[in-house]
């Protein structure tokens, strides 16, 4: 297989200064695309900021012969971050919404300002950012967008709401983006990566961190980028060499018939089978907009078609 090369195509990567960021942009550049590496150097809990972190980045690239810009906005700023890929670069083909801070908490110790802020950067910030480069992508019929969530989005994670809550968020984000962007060869994925950064180096022990580089990242990252790449709307974990895959799964699930009451306690007898995968499906909701694809979809359509019209007799008396 040729490489995939991203000569010309101008990409924007949040939070670029460091851990993973740094990571792509540097192998962006290498492949020749045109970086803007945007970071506003500010602390892991999103104090401060310096525009040193994003330099040198640059500079690396820079160094070993490639195209980049240094971009210190805030990604709630995301119109700016665009026009520096538009004023020096002339567009923007790929976001890559990397961006991220952490302010944990247990739920009960939490401050709204704290929730807030988290859900600003990932989940906000992703949405200025992205929405700024929409009418771009539009236009010149290409752009690739990639989310980043996180295991704590897609599972939990103690002492994580805020940041769970945003990045589970990102996922239903992209999910409908890929579906708004699909006739306009736009195409918006989402990992749950796993990787050495600041984020990780103080919580996991050592010989796993060293198992944990972005290197092992980053080849995700890029597919998804490529104009060869036409995957849409998906999400993947990937970590320390593997890639896998994640989707959703319905159970088989019960279908009240009209002469049942709908009742809690209708609920509560036949809740073991409503928790029963044996017959489970992949929904694919609204993936494929053809009436076919929509008939076949939920349980709950499927319910709606069997009950006769106006049927009240479910109805608690
Ligand atoms: P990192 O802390 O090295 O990178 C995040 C970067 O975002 C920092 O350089 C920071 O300055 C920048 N940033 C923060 N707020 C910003 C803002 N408002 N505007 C612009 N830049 C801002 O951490 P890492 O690990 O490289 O994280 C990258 C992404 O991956 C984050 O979204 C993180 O939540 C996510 N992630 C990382 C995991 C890991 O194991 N390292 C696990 C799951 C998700």
């Amino acid at each position: 297989m040729s490489e995939l090369s991203f000569k010309d195509k101008v990409v924007i990567i949040t939070g670029a200064g460091g851990g993973l960021g740094k990571y792509y942009s540097l192998q962006f550049a290498k492949r020749g695309a045109k970086v803007v590496v945007n970071d506003l150097g500010g602390a892991l809990n999103g104090a401060g900021g310096d525009s040193a972190a994003a330099d040198v980045v640059v500079n690396e690239i820079k160094a070993a012969g490639g195209i980049a810009v240094a971009d210190y906005n805030n990604v709630l700023d995301g119109e700016k971050i665009v026009e520096t890929a538009v004023k020096n670069f002339g567009t923007v083909h790929i976001v890559i919404n990397n961006a991220g801070i952490l302010r944990d908490s247990s739920f009960k110790k939490i401050t709204e300002k704290d929730f807030k802020l988290v859900l600003d950067v990932h989940l906000n910030g992703a949405y200025k950012v992205t929405q700024a480069a929409w009418p771009y992508f539009r236009k010149q019929g290409y752009g690739r967008i990639v989310n980043t969530s996180s295991p704590a989005g897609l599972y939990g994670n103690f002492g994580q709401t805020n940041y769970s809550a945003a990045k589970s968020g990102l996922i239903g984000f992209a999910e409908t983006l890929a579906r708004e962007g699909e006739r306009y060869n736009i195409r918006a994925n989402t990992i749950a990566p796993l990787a050495r950064s600041r984020m990780t180096e103080t919580i996991l022990p050592p010989p796993i961190l060293e198992k944990l580089g972005p290197e092992k990242v980053a080849p995700l990252v890029l597919y998804l980028s490529h104009e060869e790449s036409d995957v849409n709307g998906e999400i993947f974990e990937v970590a320390a060499g593997f890639y896998g895959q994640i989707r959703w799964e319905r159970s088989g699930g019960v279908l009240f018939k009209p002469d049942e009451t709908f009742t809690a306690e209708a609920v509560a007898k036949r809740f073991s089978e409503i928790l029963d995968f044996d017959d489970s499906k992949k929904p694919e909701l609204l993936k494929n907009t053809h009436p076919q694809a929509l008939n076949d979809y939920a349980s709950l359509t499927r319910a709606a078609r069997e009950l006769p019209p106006n049927d009240n007799s479910g109805a608690p008396k």
